[in-house]
């Protein structure tokens, strides 16, 4: 069943570039975006989207694009939280809930909660015929195929996918985003597939950095923008499956607590796309150097001239439209985290103290 892999994550890290595909080509057709009706974001007050670990970090990631695509106020939480919280929730609003497997149980109280509250529950699931699916107006499949290994790689990249169309139908459902803007960002998630090959083809690399972080202690990810929540799931990835201590930061945060970590003993793996935020984060990343800190910069061709200078390691992704590089970033923090754990020989797919469904509180 790992069809020759080692381990299943390495066979879902792998699937990828496949996934991506049948997703995109799911809900993007020839004629634009291509989603159930009833889905609807023109006029609404606001959405909230709730989920759990990595399903949390894909809503994370999507605030962004729908702030910017679609001026849509938008709230996230995670499900343990916003169920006890209890907090007002608009008529006028949408809720989304996030999970691979469909059975979270504070994700699904999170759903109960909504229910009756809110114009329309919308369920993004990888289990189509799951709980989660079944109690929201409008299921969502993300047609990632069966997850095994319990760190989630391929549902990850497949909910930002789907969340990222979603938020492309809110611009155009709102206003502020025209058809040919739309279809250009279509045209761009349409060669996403083949960049991920081309991440992918990166493996022996990665898996040289790792074999040095896998001696570390603690690790630190930074990120800003839609980058930020992918630094949280780095981390997440990371301590998930090979116990090393990690924490994700945005950039900008670093000199209000956390560079007090840094030493000669620290990699920071920074995610730095040359996109507008790029010189703000590399400012980031230079002090985190002249702190002796061991930098990880992932980031492209142009990125790695501008920056790449002092750094302990250098990875060159390739160049990737700004909305999508969320995406494509995650396959290295992916192969990162795997590759530490081998290099640990921890259980990779069934890390000790996590099951792959959280069905209790
Ligand atoms: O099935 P779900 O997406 O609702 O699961 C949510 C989390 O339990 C899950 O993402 C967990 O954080 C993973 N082990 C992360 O790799």
């Amino acid at each position: 069943e790992k069809a020759g892999y080692k381990h299943f994550m390495a066979k879902e890290i792998a699937e990828q570039p496949v996934v991506l595909g049948d997703a995109i080509k799911h809900y993007a057709g020839a004629g634009g975006i291509a989603l159930p009706a009833g889905i609807d974001f023109a006029g609404l007050d606001r959405l909230t989207m709730v989920a759990c670990g990595t399903a949390y970090y894909a809503c994370l990631t999507a605030k962004y694009w729908f702030e910017r695509l679609a001026g849509l106020n938008c709230e996230v939480d995670v499900a343990s939280e916003f169920r006890y919280r209890e907090p007002p929730l608009p008529a006028n609003s949408v809720a989304l809930f996030v999970s691979q497997s469909g059975e979270t149980a504070d994700t699904l109280a999170a759903l109960r909660y909504a229910k009756e509250k809110v114009k329309k529950i919308v369920g993004v699931v990888n289990v189509p015929t799951s709980t989660i699916a079944r109690e929201s107006d409008v299921a969502l499949p993300i047609l990632a195929g069966i997850e095994v290994g319990v760190a989630s790689t391929k549902a990850f990249t497949c909910q930002l996918t789907v969340l990222l169309l979603l938020a492309l139908k809110a611009g155009l459902d709102r206003g502020q985003l025209t058809k040919a803007e739309v279809q250009g960002h279509l045209d761009d998630l349409a060669a996403l597939p083949g960049l991920v090959n081309q991440a992918l083809a990166r493996e022996g690399e990665i898996a040289a950095i790792a074999a040095a972080v896998a001696e570390a202690q603690d690790v630190l990810f930074l990120g800003r923008g839609a980058m930020f929540p992918l630094a949280l799931e780095g981390a997440l990835k990371l301590k998930e499956i090979s116990y090393i201590h990690a924490e994700g930061y945005a950039s900008g945060e670093l000199k209000h607590g956390p560079i007090a970590l840094i030493d000669r003993a620290v990699p920071v793996v920074v995610l730095a796309p040359r996109d507008a935020l790029f010189d703000k984060t590399v400012s980031n990343m230079q002090e985190v150097m002249a702190r002796h800190g061991m930098v990880i910069l992932l980031t492209d061709a142009a990125g790695a001239r501008e920056a790449g200078e002092g750094t302990w390691k250098v990875l060159v992704l390739p160049k990737v439209a700004d909305l999508l590089a969320p995406i494509l970033y995650a396959i290295p923090a992916q192969l990162l985290a795997y590759h530490a754990a081998v290099a640990k020989g921890t259980d990779v797919d069934q890390p000790r103290n996590l099951a792959k469904s959280v069905t209790v509180e």
